[in-house]
């Protein structure tokens, strides 16, 4: 395999993105549904001749231009970026990737992170499975362009997860789904017969400490009983809790709220003020948990 071009200038010539080319006969066209796409260059084709160009930042706009969402800005990128990489979430970050490799498929040729963000839990789960190729799905540019080099397998597509997803059917082994929108019945008709989702939800009491007094950050108020209901047709082969402590700066109580849904809302000014009133270091709960589902067979 050739190593891809890494770094913010990369150009897309026919050699550079191996794993864009590994995956894009899985991809579906946003506008009349034809698969397999095929790669042309510097852009990809369905055989109607729609036609979507590689970005210079590595991943490619497959959104059919009837998405009404958002996805994060570029400071909340930035802040998710600075965060994951303390690490701070690697309990999280090692059970996922541990329940991936025990509950794929044999031969999951295909991993899709939803709503993946950067790829960061994306590019731990390509680790554990060599054989596997991964694309992120997301609809923030800022996110798509650090998520396209996340891993050297790993390529990245604009797609908005509350519409039909730009995959044929039944081409997908693993599903992440951690944190993010999600659209039950696409992830039913991507997965492979012996695929598995993914799934992680915030806890009720995840970062309760930090609630009241620095916004609701990052909360999924689903309950694992309201994912079971939303999953008809599936099976959960496992469930892990995870809990732990985290001690944070204040710069990385920032970061944290920075990155976490309530930042579309919330003044910045007024954050870093709450922050300032914190102790020095931060004593916060961190409560997820990662469902892995089938479906019933
Ligand atoms: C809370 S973040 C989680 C990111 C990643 N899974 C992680 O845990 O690091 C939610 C992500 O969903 C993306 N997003 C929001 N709405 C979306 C949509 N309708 N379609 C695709 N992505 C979306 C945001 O851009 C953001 O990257
Ligand atoms: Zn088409």
């Amino acid at each position: 395999m050739e190593t891809p071009t890494v770094g913010g200038h990369a150009d897309a010539s026919s050699s550079d993105r191996p794993a864009l080319d590994a995956i894009v006969h899985r991809l579906a066209c946003p506008h009349c549904r034809a698969t397999p796409l095929r790669r042309d260059h510097r852009s990809i084709r369905c055989r109607a001749g729609h036609s979507f160009d590689i970005a210079r930042q590595g991943y490619v706009s497959l959104l059919s231009g009837r998405h009404r969402h958002r996805g994060d800005t570029a400071a909340m990128v930035a802040a998710r970026e600075t965060f994951l990489s303390s690490d701070h979430f690697r309990p999280l970050r090692s059970t996922i990737t541990a329940l991936a490799a025990e509950h794929a498929p044999r031969l999951p040729e295909l991993v899709v992170d939803l709503a993946g963000g950067i790829g960061h839990y994306l590019s731990s789960v390509l680790d554990a499975l060599p054989g596997s190729w991964g694309l992120a799905v997301d609809l923030s540019p800022a996110a798509l362009r650090r998520a396209s080099r996340a891993h050297p397998r790993a390529a990245a597509i604009a797609a908005d997860v509350w519409e039909p997803l730009p995959l044929a059917p039944r081409t997908t082994g693993v599903v992440l789904s951690v944190f993010g929108p999600r659209t039950v019945a696409e992830i039913d008709r991507i997965l492979t017969d012996e695929g598995v989702a993914i799934v992680a939800t915030a806890g009720p009491e995840h970062l309760r400490e930090l609630r009241d007094r620095v916004g609701t950050i990052g909360v999924d108020p689903r309950k694992p009983d309201r994912l079971r209901r939303a999953f008809t047709g599936f099976v959960q082969v496992a469930q892990h809790a995870v809990r732990w402590r985290l001690a944070l700066r204040h710069d990385e109580v920032g970061a944290l709220a920075a990155m976490g849904p309530s930042a579309h809302h919330s003044d910045p000014e007024q954050r870093q003020r709450a922050i300032e009133q914190l102790p020095d270091l931060v004593g916060v709960t961190a409560a997820m948990d990662v469902t892995v589902l089938r479906r019933q067979r």
